[in-house]
């Protein structure tokens, strides 16, 4: 039930709405995820959008309502974003300010998935029995396909019946075959059942929807002027990550046996970044693709997709009921890794964290962990850069060579050196952002009254360091020899060293 939770919170995404204004939209996760849910789902996003707004986590000195999650500045197209509190999601509804609220309950099992009384199950289904949500048995009458039992489809005579095998003919629709197979079938006819992935490069296949079919063994499909055939793997043309400005920036490899050649034109769409960059969503020949269709292959041939309705044999609710734990993450890591191709580029940790909490759920409890070496020497680094992401879940990385700097690594995106500036008081996300002591829940620790300093900037809010030891900072009236030393005075001072120190 958790996990429906999960996937039914609301996503952000950006474009350009009407009256050119741009919004962040809110959008539902699809539970299906299947390539061709895939393949609408990024399209969906795909805008063109030549203006993208600016995400930037909160600076420290902008005040938010409580409660608030995102603020937009209108007149400079950014987003300001705050992550919620833990069993919160941020809602996105336009044109209020984002909030944060308990995230909306999505109750259902359907027939196949688990349990405990019958109040889980949706409407679809007839009882709980052994923890198993029923639906309809075979003979019974039907309106939809959710209300059969797994390994039953309804029939265009409104009885649930066998689904139709591998080979066999009489399919409308996926639906009507095994869960293992598609309907390979023309517009308006009746089709027959074909294994997924089955129909290799330059054959026949019925339909090709937005350049895709899953019973192409590529995935991808084109026409011919009269009927579709499927294609070579199709890889992104440029390296990717690919930054566009229009999805003719998002062309594909071609596959020569088509005259002209064929390629596939991906949808640019915005990224969550802090520069308004758009990105070209990966090609299905590409490694991360490849990675996720291989994990769909997976499932096919497991013997627990037989265990889901037919409607639901790509639902993450079924897949995560019957399939193992780890299988199941390494699918949702690959689908989010590559539906959100685009969004995640160079994205700001609070921002996935408000906008993509499944994104980082996933990604970080995969199986599949990012890489990290050492820059090559081929690879070419600005000045002060630390790390390159590559996009694919590759870092490479290099020592800052300044000691008075510090790698400003916090997500998936490159990093430099910046200088240590952060006080102790102040907000933190790494110990090494802070001056001489850790960072510890969020905020840089210093030397508590008593201990060994050599600046007043190591000892804790309140102390100032006098004959190397953290004493308590005077008050009005009281003798002192600097600045530093009183109370208030500790502001001007920090400001003095570039530092705007809001704490305490
Ligand atoms: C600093 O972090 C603390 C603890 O996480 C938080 O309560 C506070 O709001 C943060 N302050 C700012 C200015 O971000
Ligand atoms: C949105 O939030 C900002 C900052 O918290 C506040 O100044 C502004 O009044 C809010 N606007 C609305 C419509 O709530
Ligand atoms: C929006 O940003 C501009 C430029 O930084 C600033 O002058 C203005 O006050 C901001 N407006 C709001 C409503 O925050
Ligand atoms: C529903 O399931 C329960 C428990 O398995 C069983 O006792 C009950 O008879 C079933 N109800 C119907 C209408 O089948
Ligand atoms: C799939 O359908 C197309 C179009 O009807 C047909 O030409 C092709 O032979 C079919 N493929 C298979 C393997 O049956
Ligand atoms: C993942 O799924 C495959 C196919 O069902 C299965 O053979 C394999 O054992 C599973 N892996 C784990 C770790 O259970
Ligand atoms: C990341 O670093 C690489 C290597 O320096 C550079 O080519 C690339 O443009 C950088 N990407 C971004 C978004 O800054």
């Amino acid at each position: 039930m958790l996990l429906k939770v999960w996937l039914c919170i609301f996503f952000a995404y950006a474009r350009l709405g009407e009256e050119n204004s741009l919004k962040v939209e809110k959008i539902q996760f699809p539970r299906d995820i299947s390539p061709m849910t895939l393949n609408n789902y990024i399209q969906s996003r795909g805008n063109e959008a030549l203006i993208c707004p600016k995400y930037f986590c909160k600076p420290n000195d902008m005040v938010f309502t409580t409660g608030t999650c995102v603020y937009e500045n209108e007149s400079t197209e950014s987003f300001y974003v705050q992550k919620c509190n833990s069993d919160y999601v941020c809602d996105m509804q336009y044109p209020v300010n984002y909030t944060c609220i308990i995230p909306p309950y999505f109750s259902g099992s359907n027939p196949g998935e688990k349990c405990n009384t019958l109040a889980d199950c949706s409407q679809y289904c007839t009882n709980c029995t052994n923890n198993i949500c029923l639906g309809v048995s075979l003979n019974s009458n039907c309106q939809y396909h959710l209300q059969c039992n797994p390994g039953l489809a309804c029939s265009s005579n409104n009885v649930c019946i066998a689904q139709i095998p591998i080979g066999g003919y009489g399919c409308r629709s996926d639906y009507d075959c095994v869960n293992t197979a598609g309907c390979n079938s023309t517009y308006g006819q009746l089709g027959s059942c074909l294994s997924y992935f089955s129909i290799p490069p330059h054959q026949y296949v019925g339909l090709c929807n937005g350049g895709q079919s899953s019973l192409c063994s590529s995935i991808s499909c084109a026409s011919n002027g009269q009927q579709y055939l499927c294609t070579i793997p199709l890889l992104s043309a440029s390296a990717t990550p690919v930054s566009c400005l229009s999805n003719s920036d998002c062309l594909s490899t071609s596959d020569p046996f088509f005259n002209p050649p064929f390629s596939l034109q991906g949808y640019c769409s915005c990224g969550l970044n802090s520069n308004g960059i758009s990105y070209c969503p990966l090609s299905p020949g590409d490694a991360l693709y490849l990675k996720y269709l291989n994990q769909y292959q997976k499932w096919i041939m497991s013997p627990e997709i037989n265990k889901c309705n037919t409607v639901d044999r790509f639902d993450t609710a079924c897949i995560s009921n019957w399939w193992d734990n780890k299988n199941f993450t390494t699918f949702m890591n690959y689908f989010l890794n590559v539906g959100y191709y685009s969004q995640v580029q160079n994205t700001p940790l609070c921002v996935l964290q408000t906008l993509m909490p499944e994104y980082l759920q996933y990604s970080n409890t995969g199986p599949f962990c990012p890489s990290f070496q050492c820059k090559t020497a081929s690879q070419v680094f600005a000045s002060n850069q630390c790390v390159f992401y590559d996009g694919n879940q590759n870092f490479y990385v290099k020592a800052c060579s300044d000691s008075n700097t510090v790698c400003n690594f916090v997500s998936l995106q490159n990093a430099t050196c910046v200088p240590i500036i952060k006080y102790p008081g102040q907000n933190c996300t790494f110990s090494n952002e802070c001056f001489t002591y850790a960072c510890a829940n969020g905020v840089c620790q210093g030397g508590g009254k008593g201990s060994k300093c050599k600046k007043s900037a190591e000892c804790d809010p309140g102390l100032y360091c006098s004959s190397d030891e953290c004493k308590p900072l005077k008050g009005m009236g009281e003798r002192c020899t600097s600045d530093s030393t009183v109370s208030m005075a500790r502001y001007a001072w920090e400001i003095f060293k570039g530092v705007f120190l809001l704490a305490p």
